[in-house]
């Protein structure tokens, strides 16, 4: 870093964004958000100064890049591919201009070579393309699944209540599951590490498991007997809906719709000796993350406290 890095994170109010800004901020980097400011509650970015814009806007989004020299990229769960393209096209036209050193795109999901017909995948990969063949010093992660959905409104309460864990996925699919805090210290990582231009890392935790052996790992993390439950899609999507709206919610389940047609995937497994190797960093062990979280609070108000 030298005196002059500046970094913006886009979407630094949703959850992704903000663990990455909070990780650079303590990291003593100069951090700059980027969100439309829609009255959403800050999700814990530690009050980092934001420059209010929508993306599809290309002078708020030029504005917000103005002496920025690094740039953590997350686009938002939008899934219409004319608006992913304005979104893309725009942060290329805004880094080109600021010159950027490095932009990190983290695409949410694993991206399959080939188009799905799932919008969740193929916006993603087309934001992808369109990033990595800008020229710019683009370095792109591929998360899997979040273990922080499973701290969340549509799960959290089932688990700590019920000891059932619920998610959408084929049971024998392995699955290297990644905290919020690791997704940040990646691209924190990513962000600074010398010789990783135009590279995409599929990036996840140091554990491949199904569904049983994800459950074993919060069993152990709890203290308490956990199972796991493969879940019907669309039950996931009418769960999820009731939180960010039934079109973000029908279009992050096309991520499982997909995965159900594919149970033999090994689309979401990281090839984690890589990421140690690139980024240098060492993801959480699921028990420990699990341990770490405290799920009581999804007890309250269920009357079962
Ligand atoms: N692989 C996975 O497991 C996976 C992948 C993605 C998300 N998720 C989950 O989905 C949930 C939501 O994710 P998240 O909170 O990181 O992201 P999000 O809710 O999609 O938030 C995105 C951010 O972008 C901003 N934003 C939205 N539309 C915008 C626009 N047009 N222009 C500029 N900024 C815009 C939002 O703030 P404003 O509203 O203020 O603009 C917010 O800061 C989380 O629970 C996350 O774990 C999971």
């Amino acid at each position: 870093m030298t005196e002059k890095d500046a970094h913006l994170v886009i979407g630094s109010n949703g959850f992704q964004g903000g663990a990455v800004a909070r990780a650079l901020r303590a990291g003593g980097h100069e951090v700059r958000g980027f969100t439309r400011g829609s009255g959403a509650p800050n999700r814990g970015t530690g009050g980092v100064p934001t420059a209010h814009g929508d993306l599809a806007d290309r002078n708020a989004v030029r504005e917000a890049f103005e002496g920025v020299t690094h740039a953590s990229v997350v686009l938002p769960l939008v899934f219409d591919v004319a608006t992913i393209e304005t979104y893309a096209n725009n942060i290329v036209t805004a880094a080109r201009e600021a010159n950027v050193r490095r932009l990190v795109y983290n695409t949410n999901t694993p991206v399959p070579d080939t188009d799905t017909s799932y919008a969740a995948y193929d916006t993603r990969r087309i934001a992808e393309a369109i990033l990595r063949d800008s020229g710019l010093p683009v370095v792109t992660l591929r998360p899997p699944v979040y273990l922080d959905n499973i701290f969340s409104p549509w799960n959290g309460p089932e688990l700590a209540g019920d000891g059932v864990l619920s998610y959408p996925l084929p049971a024998d699919l392995r699955v290297s599951w990644l905290s919020h805090d690791d997704l940040a210290a990646a691209t924190v990582a990513a962000l600074h590490r010398e010789g990783l231009e135009n590279t995409t890392l599929r990036i996840g935790g140091p554990e491949a498991v199904t569904g049983a052996e994800l459950a074993a790992e919060f069993s152990r993390g709890t203290g308490r007997r956990i199972v796991f439950r493969p879940q019907e899609v669309g039950e996931f999507e009418s769960r999820l809906g009731r939180v960010m709206g039934p079109e973000a919610a029908s279009g992050v389940g096309g991520i499982y719709r997909w995965l159900a047609e594919e149970p033999d995937s090994e689309l979401f497994v990281a090839d984690h000796d890589t990421v140690r190797r690139e980024l240098g960093i060492t993801t959480t062990p699921i028990a420990r993350w699990v341990a770490a979280q405290p799920w009581h609070i999804w007890l309250q108000g269920t009357g079962t406290t």
